[in-house]
């Protein structure tokens, strides 16, 4: 039987995340946040003393990639956040990632019977096909709360400006890019969660879902 696909697209800190875990666990599917890709890759760079900008060390480290090398590892950083973006706006870098993505979304680890991928350009490159996209936002300022939320606890020092920022910086480079930009594909369901609980959000989600499921 065909693998059921949920595409989960949007800006940074939209809730994408949370809700991907939440909707693969509820209908059993696997979830893959591919935004740990473009992170690990990153990573890979910063901690060889490489340049984020160097395209051939990055499209090198991508086709390298795999998803035991970020077991453990710290990529939820700043830092790491900011060298993924210079990285996904590498064409070279997300063709070495397409197809892990792909063969995720078609054939999901552990027999799931469907996938849940949350990023950029899953509802518009990776999965055009998917059984059901959504297109997360959530307003800036609501968003960087959020984010620096998470944060702080690691880096007590980080002010909300900072994040608020650091994800305008990233959004810009994210929409702007020529390769699979951020976009909102035309089918895709628009759930603003500005002013939505985690609840809230994974109800609206599951009355799409489960008129297609
Ligand atoms: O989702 P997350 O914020 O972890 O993603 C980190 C970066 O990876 C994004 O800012 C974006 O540049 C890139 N990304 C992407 N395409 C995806 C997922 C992430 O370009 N599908």
């Amino acid at each position: 039987r065909k693998s059921f696909v949920v595409a989960l697209d949007g800006p940074a800190a939209s809730g994408k995340g949370t809700l991907g875990r939440l909707i693969a666990d509820h209908y059993g599917f696997a979830y893959l946040d591919t935004g740990s890709l473009y992170r690990g890759v990153a990573r890979r760079l910063l901690d060889a003393g490489a340049d984020p900008g160097d395209e051939a060390a990055a499209a090198r480290a991508a086709k390298e990639f795999s998803l035991d090398q970020i077991d453990g590892r710290d990529i939820r950083t700043r830092e790491v956040g900011a060298a993924a973006s210079k990285v996904a706006a590498m064409p070279s870098v997300r063709a070495a990632l397409l197809d892990f993505q792909r063969r995720f979304a078609a054939n999901p680890p552990g027999g799931a019977r469907g996938a849940v991928l949350d990023g950029r350009d899953i509802g518009t490159v990776v999965c055009p096909e998917a059984d059901v996209k959504f297109f997360v936002v959530a307003s800036p300022e609501v968003r960087a709360r959020r984010r620096w939320l998470e944060l702080r606890a690691a880096r007590p020092s980080l002010t909300e400006r900072e994040v608020f920022e650091d994800l305008a910086e990233r959004d810009a480079r994210d929409a702007a890019r020529a390769d699979a930009p951020m976009t909102r594909a035309e089918d895709a369901e628009l759930l603003d969660t500005t002013h939505l609980t985690i609840e809230a959000a994974f109800a609206a989600a599951r009355r799409v879902i489960d008129g297609v499921f």
